[in-house]
């Protein structure tokens, strides 16, 4: 049984984390995860987290921000994965010392040393060190997961989960041997049967290969890994031509995504996957992929113990 600084900070059995997953880490996914012995993302009567996403928006603002932090503290979460700006400069001070008061764990998500090192000097419990491998935003700074994680443990006295490239027990104890005390997934936790997302999208998952997305919206500063698609290629065609924000975000709203999620469109939006998706075989419950995992990572490192 692997034990560390994560499982038991929020008593569970896994350090096994699921990621921000925007329309998709809803109630069912969340109990699924959890109730398998890792930590689901919104709603279970075991330990989760809520995640804020702290990205420059036209419809959300500071106030909606404070809002949901507020209720987090309220309601005692096990703790808050942030993405974004860190919560003293998008709220204030004070929601960092109303969640530690009401014992909410803050862990921010991170693509580079410099944001880690703020977020422990403001008093963060923990960082996800996101390597630019991983779905959804990473940092511009482009640094792999391999050399992200042991750069943080290096600098940093607070827990470090690894996030992008994990998908299964080798990627997850090569994390631990680079010094993670858990691991965070969620394109993995997409294809699988409680994942609320039309099987279009899961099976094309599975048909898509590690070398299958790539990096979007740079020239708008908001850098995106996307499955490469029809609209991924639109997206790039104006950004060749020069177009800024205004050319590009209709092609990239949300309800856009939250339609492909659903209809199983896979060539309307920007599907933000993970180059993780290239070891994704099979959809299947999220308790098959907490133990099978545990499984595969525990006798990889007996292996590689066995060696030395
Ligand atoms: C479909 C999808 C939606 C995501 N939405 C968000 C989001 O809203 N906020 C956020 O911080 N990260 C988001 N992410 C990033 C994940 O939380 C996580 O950091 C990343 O996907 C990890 O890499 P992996 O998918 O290879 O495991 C999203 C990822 C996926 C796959």
């Amino acid at each position: 049984m692997i034990k560390t600084e994560i499982t038991e900070m929020f008593g569970v059995k896994y350090p096994i984390i699921c990621g921000a997953m925007m329309w998709l880490c809803k109630p069912p996914l969340c109990a699924a995860i959890s109730n398998a012995g890792a930590i689901g993302d919104i709603t279970a009567d075991k330990p989760f987290m809520v995640s804020v996403t702290i990205l420059p928006s036209v419809r959300i603002t500071a106030e909606h921000y404070k809002m949901y932090l507020r209720v987090c503290a309220e309601e005692q979460v096990a703790g808050v994965e942030i993405s974004g700006a860190p919560i003293d400069k998008a709220c204030g001070m004070e929601y960092i010392e109303m969640l530690k008061k009401a014992g909410v764990k803050m862990f921010h998500k991170v693509g580079s040393v410099r944001h880690a090192i703020h977020a422990e000097r403001v008093g963060y419990d923990g960082i996800y060190a996101a390597g630019i491998e991983e779905g959804g935003h990473p940092l511009n700074d482009d640094v792999s997961t391999m050399v992200l994680t042991p750069r943080i443990v290096e600098e940093l006295n607070l827990p470090v989960v690894t996030v992008g490239g994990i998908s299964n027990g080798r990627t997850m104890a090569a994390a631990m041997m680079l010094g993670a005390q858990g691991v965070m997934m969620a394109t993995r936790f997409m294809a699988t049967r409680e994942c609320n997302v039309h099987d279009n999208i899961k099976n094309k998952l599975i048909s898509s290969q590690e070398n299958d997305t790539t990096l979007i919206c740079k020239s708008i500063g908001l850098q995106a890994r996307a499955l490469k698609n029809k609209n991924v290629s639109a997206v790039l065609d104006v950004e060749a031509k020069g177009g800024g924000l205004e050319a590009i975000i209709p092609l990239i709203t949300g309800a856009r995504i939250a339609e492909a999620w659903e209809t199983g469109d896979v060539d309307m939006a920007p599907m933000m996957v993970g180059q993780s998706v290239g070891l994704i075989h099979n959809t299947i419950t999220c308790k098959e992929v907490v133990e099978g995992m545990m499984k595969e990572a525990e006798e990889q490192i007996a292996v590689v113990s066995g060696k030395f």
